[in-house]
Order: structure tokens, then sequence, then C-alpha cells
């Protein structure tokens, strides 16, 4: 098939690339010139793991290119991919003008019959205004759909978890487009659910806020470990191997962060206030989750009691693992409160260094994991890169003044760790 992608973010780009690796043909807009340029010459804007290698391949089989016009997009295709940012503003609702602009652009261009696709995360009944607008701004009368497709990819694993999707969602308003759309994902082998429009744009907020409130959860009876000596992870693993509980999304720590979730959260409950509904359980999801961060940093404060002139080494500064990203990241709001402390420090992340200089330029950054430690009055670890299991325990021991450790991704045995003489500080153990 023929799909135009406008947008390159995230969504954009991994759903364009893997779309074209199953043998559709693909044209990926973006309005950033910079940024065509740099995906024309082999570059790539992200670091995801897959991607890169994807991408080239793709466009050297002549099934992926890249251009920075919307009308070139649309005159090429039948089916064209809304992947446009749709952030958060301060009131918590989400913005909506750039899907509105967009809009526009494609009814200007429109010819003859075409299926729009919503694929950002948007407020319910985003798809009738996208429709409304699309009608409006049509120079000719022309005939149209407007498809709801939610995107359910987490970074870090975007390529996989689009190549093997759990389930795909297709939210219309009439039959005509559901084959096309069912086409554009046959080679995927996924379960495809077809709804109405608003339950699709539903399912996805829905989603994300019900995986906050599972981390949220599991977040909450870690505090009651902590206070009964009970093991947080041994809890979740009991209460997992419930096939109706399972076991993922269940993992303690410093809370969750990135540009999902919490903006996710804020624009359901916004969504919901909208609509004449409190939807206070979420809020209390945001309260917890707030929680943890003020617990570990006081964890942290409590031990080392003052933390003005203290060297402190923080192991990860990507909101998870696997991805270079920062935006919204516990990683980086622990960093910040420490520094707000008087601490200064030392940090690493495999990946994230880089982005994260804009947000933390005060700090030294360190390429050698296990140089992280060395003058360090402790060690905090922020982000669960599997990377740092594989820190020289000795070599850091050795080179710290005091060997504290303070673990918000519970990556280490609390045993092994005191066993090797370290004062050892997880999260619900
Ligand atoms: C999330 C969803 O998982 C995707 O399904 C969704 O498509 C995506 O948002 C989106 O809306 O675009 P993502 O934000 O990439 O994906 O990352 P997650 O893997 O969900 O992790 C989010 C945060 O939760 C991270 O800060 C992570 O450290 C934290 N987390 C996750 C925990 O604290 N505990 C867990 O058990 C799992």
């Amino acid at each position: 098939m023929k799909l135009t992608i406008i947008g390159t973010g995230y969504v954009g780009l991994v759903s364009g690339t893997c779309f074209a690796e199953v043998g559709h043909h693909v044209i990926c807009v973006d309005n950033n010139e910079a940024k065509v340029k740099l995906l024309r010459s082999g570059g790539i804007p992200i670091y995801e793991p897959g991607l890169e290698e994807l991408v080239k391949k793709n466009v050297a089989a002549g099934r992926l290119s890249f251009t920075s016009s919307i009308a070139e997009g649309v005159e090429k295709s039948d089916v064209i991919f809304i992947a446009v940012p749709t952030p958060p503003q301060d009131d918590g609702s989400v913005d909506l003008s750039f899907i509105e602009k967009v809009a526009r652009e494609i009814a200007g261009a429109m010819h003859g019959y075409k299926i729009i696709v919503d694929k950002s995360t948007v407020p319910v009944k985003t798809g009738e205004k996208v429709a409304e607008t699309i009608k409006r701004y049509c120079k000719s009368k022309v005939d149209f759909d407007v498809v709801s497709n939610p995107e359910f990819l987490r970074e870090g694993f975007a390529v996989e978890d689009l190549m093997k999707p759990d389930r795909v969602v297709i939210g219309v308003r009439g039959p005509r487009p559901v084959a096309a759309m069912k086409e554009v994902y046959v080679p995927f082998q996924a379960p495809v659910i077809v709804t109405d429009i608003n339950s699709a744009e539903l399912i996805k907020h829905a989603s994300n806020s019900f995986l906050a409130l599972k981390i949220s959860y599991i977040n909450a009876v870690s505090v009651l470990c902590e206070i009964t000596g009970a093991n947080v992870q041994e809890v979740a693993m009991g209460m997992g191997l419930d096939e109706r509980i399972g076991r993922r999304f269940l993992n303690a720590g410093l809370g969750f962060g990135g540009s999902c979730f919490p903006k996710d959260l804020s624009a359901f409950i916004k969504i919901a206030e909208e609509v004449g509904y409190d939807f206070g359980l979420l809020k209390e999801v945001q309260r917890i989750n707030a929680a943890q961060m003020d617990r570990f940093v006081k964890k942290i404060s409590d031990t080392l009691w003052v933390l003005k002139e203290k060297k402190i080494g923080v192991l990860g500064l990507a909101f998870k693992q696997n991805t270079d990203d920062v935006r919204m990241s516990p990683a980086i709001d622990l960093c910040r409160r420490l520094l707000r402390e008087g601490a200064t420090l030392r940090v690493h992340d495999p990946k994230a260094m880089d982005k994260a200089r804009e947000w933390l330029p005060d700090v030294e950054y360190v390429a050698d994991l296990n140089a992280v430690a060395e003058g360090c009055d402790a060690l905090v670890v922020a982000t669960e890169w599997e990377e740092f299991k594989a820190l020289d325990l000795k070599r850091a021991r050795e080179a710290m003044s005091h060997p504290i450790f303070f673990d918000g991704r519970n990556l280490f045995d609390p045993a092994e760790m005191e066993k090797q003489g370290w004062i050892y500080k997880s999260v619900g153990r």
C-alpha cells in the first residue's frame, strides 16, 4: 500500500519504518527541514534499538522516503497517518494545535478519496473535530474518512512493539475504511479490534492511565513493605503470577516519568473533568508518584544528613532504560533536587548524556560507568539500565569515601550488597 506518515517523532518514524519493512511504500513528512535532510542522509534523530538499520535498509530498497511537503505526501498516498506531537498545556489539557494545522494542510492538498488516520494520542472526540476541520478546509468536495489508530509502542522497545503488537485498534465511523486499514496491518499478524472513533481514542488514554496506576499501586505497596520489613519484589512476584494481575509494570522504584504517562494521566483527568466526572482515582496515582520521589530523596538526606559539600555519583539520566530520552525523567528530577540541597554530582548514562546536558548543565559527566564512584560519598541508581548490573562494585567501593548505595530501581540484591560491605538502601525491600 502507499502510506504517508506526517511527523517523524518516535511514533511517526518508527511506524513509518516498520510499515516499509513489511512491504508498504511509505513517505514520511516533517516540517523540520533539517530533520528531513538528516534522515535522507541516513542519520537518525533519536536513539532506538534496531531503528537505524531498518531505516537504511528500507530507504535503500526504495520503500521509505522523506519530504517536508504534506501536499506531496497526500498526493502520492491513499492512507495518511497523523503522528505529530500533542504536548501538555499548563492546566493539564492537551495542545491540539499541531493536529489542527496538519488537518487543514491535508484538506488543502486533497483531490480524491483519502483515509486520514490519527496515530497521535488525543482526547476523546478529537476525530470528530479533525473530520469537521477537513470538511471545512477542503477546496473541492472530496470524500474522506477519519480513523483513530492509537499507537502503543514503548520507547526503547519501539521496533519490537511495532512489529509484534499485542493488538491493533481501529476506530471508524462507518465500514468504508475498515478493509484498507486491515490491509495495512495484515503483515503484522496481530489481533485487530474495530471500534467507534471515540472508543478507540479512549482506549489509548485508559490504557496508559491504567499502567501508571499499576506502577503507583506497587509503589504504595513498597511503602508498606518498608514499614513491615517485607520485600516488594517478592510481593510483586506473588501477585503477578495471578494471570488476572500479571507481573509486568509491577516494578517499584522512583516512579514513572517520560513524555507519555505524566502527560496522558493529566489529560485523562482533565477530559473526565470536562465531561463532569471527577476521576479522583487517577489524582491519587499522581500523588503517589510524586510522594515516591520525595521518600527516596528523604532516604538519601536522612542517611547523608547534610548534602552540602557531598559528592554523589548518579547512574542513569534517561526516563527509563534503552532510550536517550530525558523528558520528564525521574532521574533528572532527582539530580536537580540533590543539586538544590547543595550536593555536587558525577553522572553517567549509557545513551542520554548528550540530551541531559541541556537540563543539567552544572554536573560532571563521566563517560566510564566504572569511574563514576571516584571520590563520591554515595552512589545512586536512578534508571533501570541492565548495563548497571555489570558495575565493578569492588572498584567503586575502593574509590569512595564511604560505601553507601541508594538503588532507586532495585537492580541489585540487598543481601549480596551488604555482604560486600555496602550500606545499601533500595525501594520496598
Ligand atoms: C508508555 C506505554 O508503556 C506505551 O504502551 C505507550 O505507547 C507509550 O507510553 C505512549 O503513550 O507513547 P513509555 O513512556 O515509552 O511507554 O515507557 P514505559 O516503558 O511505559 O515506562 C514509563 C515509565 O514508567 C518509566 O519512567 C519507567 O521507568 C516507569 N516504570 C515502568 C516503572 O517505574 N515501573 C514499571 O514496572 C514499569
